[in-house]
């Protein structure tokens, strides 16, 4: 079996891996880093959704060996040093932006991802970056609110 070896928030890791073994197992049943859901088994719903060098990528669609020698960020990386919250996941707290929250962590990792391209994105550029992220509970409105809140943009102007 290969090995592959990462980076994995901010850590060296590796482990054997078969060839067919997705990155999302790779972090999930591997490393233990359950909070990288999967919700689908068609590409489609981006409850998987980590970092690979910088750039959002569903887990589930990539080989852990594809990602051998990558900078990897998942959910559990994004809190701040002192283990408070991230502006982002402190705005899905304050504008109920979860309900069951199994979309979450990849609703927070793809907002990251956005406010770091766009850091002031729209609330059209929100909602059309967050086309390949479902949430099976329908909250869209307040996951769009608290990306606009920490974006640092005034969430009255998010439509209801
Ligand atoms: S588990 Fe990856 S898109 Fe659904
Ligand atoms: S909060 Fe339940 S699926 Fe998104």
């Amino acid at each position: 079996m290969p090995t592959v070896s990462m980076t994995v928030n901010g850590k060296a890791v590796s482990g054997d891996v078969e060839g067919r073994t997705l990155l999302v197992d790779f972090l999930r049943e591997d490393l233990r880093l359950t909070g990288t859901h999967v919700g689908c088994d068609t590409s489609q719903c981006g409850a998987c959704v980590v970092h690979v060098n910088g750039e959002a990528v569903k887990a589930c669609t990539m080989f852990a060996a594809e990602a051998d020698g990558a900078e990897v960020g998942t959910i559990e990386g994004q809190a701040n040093a002192d283990g408070s919250l991230n502006v982002i996941q402190q705005a899905f707290q304050d504008h109920h932006g979860l309900q069951c929250g199994f979309c979450t962590p990849g609703m927070v990792m793809s907002a990251a991802a956005l406010l770091k391209e766009n850091p002031k994105p729209s609330e059209a550029e929100v909602r059309e970056y967050l086309e390949g992220n479902i949430c099976r509970c329908t909250g869209y409105h307040n996951i769009v609110k608290a990306i606009m809140a920490a974006s640092g943009q005034d969430v009255a102007i998010a439509a209801e």
